[in-house]
């Protein structure tokens, strides 16, 4: 299955990048996961949809032949950073790449809270109607303390929160893959 993550966080050492590099790697197996960068999006402007800029152009053409989304936040000022809000703001038009595509999030963070806040957010922008992302039901990876719980080289140490995202990742696993059977009936 392959599934597009999309991560909220551009800086160099992102703890959030650092967790979907390490998702990539431990569920290779079951999941195809290709990280796509959202840097050098455009800022969303209605004026210029008809004719988006290449660098929207170029993200959207990576997604559109990908099967599912996973989508990492951090948590600023208790949402979404804005240029995670901006690329979803252009995958909710034109052609809708999230559009009935099953999601499942996860964010990580040095608070104590673990992105909790976010992820509410989150959950409620990819259920808009322009999103209509099918979003995992019941299950959140939520990181905190992220900082005691990985090495210096992006490894998760902590084997509760392993074998927590490892369990997440299975019921995602299943939940896609009804989600494929209903697709073709
Ligand atoms: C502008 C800004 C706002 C933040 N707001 C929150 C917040 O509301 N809650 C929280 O738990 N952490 C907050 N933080 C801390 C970040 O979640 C933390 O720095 C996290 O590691 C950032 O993710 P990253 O390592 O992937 O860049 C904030 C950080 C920044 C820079």
């Amino acid at each position: 299955m392959k599934v597009a993550a999309l991560v909220g966080s551009i800086r160099k050492d992102s703890y959030n990048m650092k967790l979907t590099t390490f998702m990539k790697d431990r569920y290779k197996d079951h999941l195809d996961i290709k990280i796509v960068q959202i840097r050098d999006l455009a800022h969303y402007d209605q004026d210029i949809e008809s004719e988006a800029p290449a660098s929207v152009q170029n993200f959207k053409a990576q997604l559109s032949d990908v099967d599912a989304f996973l989508v990492v936040t951090p948590e600023f000022n208790h949402s979404i950073p804005g240029v995670l809000k901006n690329a979803l703001d252009w995958l909710s038009r034109g052609e809708k790449e999230m559009e009935g595509k099953p999601t499942f999030i996860a964010g990580a963070t040095m608070g104590i809270l673990g992105t909790v806040r976010a992820q509410m957010h989150l959950r409620q922008i990819l259920n808009a109607p322009g999103m209509g992302a099918q979003v995992l039901p019941g299950n959140e990876i939520l990181v905190g303390q992220v900082q005691n719980k990985m090495d210096e080289y992006g490894q998760l140490t902590d084997q509760k929160t392993i074998d927590f995202i490892d369990g997440v990742v299975d019921t995602f696993v299943s939940y896609a893959g009804e989600k494929f059977s209903q697709a073709t009936v």
